[in-house]
């Protein structure tokens, strides 16, 4: 079965006498045994769940992947995968990962004993940096200025120097990309995104075809407790059915936005992989399927941003993306406000920044609100 298919069918076939089309919501948190030690498949809803393990079964379909767990959040999923990190471990991560995944590392690894180091440039990446490493981090296309980093090559060299690779995969979707065939150990997903595409649910999963790491994560997810719960999972698997569709109009309307603000007397420079310049766009298309459906910008230095921000009509200021509606964020201040402002303007997420998560909306009507948005910032209106 091809991707749009599986994304529809996998995960559930109707057992009961009552055949529903849809999966089954089991809200049940306890399920009772016949005897004393005689388990069956579900004993308590945190270990296992039926709804959950429906959605699990089709998100690892989906990602040809061997093992799919699902947590309450993606901010779950990567603590998750960190709870594998023990005291002496060293961790690389790519210059501009998700607010919050650096909120996590930069107070909590140093009290648990393990290091770090935020990298830039991460394609040069060679052998002799992994010196002490333990495992890596990367976020691709990054967040948020869409730097593409090669996983190809960097799970080569994780893989000689025995690195675990953990690669963020949020932006992306295993629709558009597949970082375990890359070569990576694990991934994680905040599928509140993409894989939710309503912006009403809260979602994360992590990945793996490795026995050993599943057999550690699946205890830590039970003993941790942040579970996916039965009816986000429910929610996830009915958004999932429309990925496919959904995320060829955000490329495609991304594409367009793109196209225009780089052709904008107004606009100084666009971050998104999808415009034809350069190493991101050459990595991208070796390694995915399309650029996605994020991109960021810096509007010209006489353009008032704050003017821009509230003038548009379509675009909401908010935090997040991967839901059907458009929305534009000030990443310094909003997803990206616990980098400190010194490390902010070091790797280049400047003050004037903006950042668009764009739709599905009719194009037409999102070029329209960028360009009245745009005129009134100029005026300063
Ligand atoms: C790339 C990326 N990873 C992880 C997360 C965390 O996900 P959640 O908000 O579901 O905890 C986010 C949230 O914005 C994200 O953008």
């Amino acid at each position: 079965m091809k991707y749009e298919t599986k994304a529809i069918h996998d995960g559930f076939k109707p057992e009961s006498s009552v055949q529903g089309v849809n999966i089954p919501l089991e809200l049940s948190t306890t399920f009772v045994q016949e005897g004393i030690s005689d388990y069956q498949d579900f004993v308590y809803s945190r270990g296992n769940n039926p709804t959950r393990n429906y959605v699990e079964t089709l998100v690892a379909s989906l990602e040809e992947a061997k093992y799919c767990l699902g947590l309450s959040s993606g901010m779950a999923a990567t603590s998750l995968v960190f709870g594998l990190l023990k005291s002496g471990d060293r961790v690389l991560f790519n210059s501009n990962v998700y607010g919050g995944t650096y909120r996590y590392f930069s107070n909590l690894f140093n009290k648990n004993g393990i290091d770090y180091t935020v990298l830039e440039h991460f394609n040069d990446l060679n052998a002799h940096d992994l010196d002490g490493v333990t495992a890596i981090f990367i976020e691709t296309p990054s967040n948020p200025l869409l730097e593409v980093t090669d996983i190809r090559k960097i799970s080569k060299i994780a893989k000689e120097k025995n690195v675990l690779l953990i690669v963020d995969n949020t932006f992306m979707t295993s629709y558009l990309q597949k970082p375990l065939d890359l070569g990576a150990d694990l991934v994680v997903y905040s599928a509140t995104k993409y894989y939710s595409g309503h912006s009403d649910s809260l979602a994360g999963f992590v990945l793996t075809n490795d026995d050993e790491l599943y057999e550690q994560l699946k205890f830590l997810q039970n003993t941790f407790g942040s579970v996916l719960s039965p009816f986000d999972s429910y929610l996830i698997q009915r958004g999932i059915k429309t990925l496919p569709l959904r995320m060829d109009r955000h490329l495609e309307n991304a594409q367009q936005v793109a196209d225009y603000l780089d052709n904008h007397d107004l606009v100084k420079e666009v971050f998104y992989s999808g415009l034809n310049k350069g190493e991101n766009y050459k990595i991208q298309n070796s390694q995915a399927k399309g650029h996605g459906g994020v991109l960021s910008f810096i509007l010209d230095d006489h353009c008032d941003i704050d003017v821009f921000v509230k003038s548009l009509n379509i675009f909401d200021l908010a935090v997040s993306l991967g839901g059907v509606e458009s929305l534009i964020c000030h990443p310094s201040t909003m997803t990206h406000e616990s980098y400190p402002i010194e490390l902010q303007e070091k790797i280049g997420i400047s003050h004037r920044l903006l950042r668009l998560a764009v739709g599905v909306e009719n194009i037409e009507d999102l070029l329209e609100d960028l360009s009245q948005a745009i005129e009134k910032s100029e005026r300063g209106e």
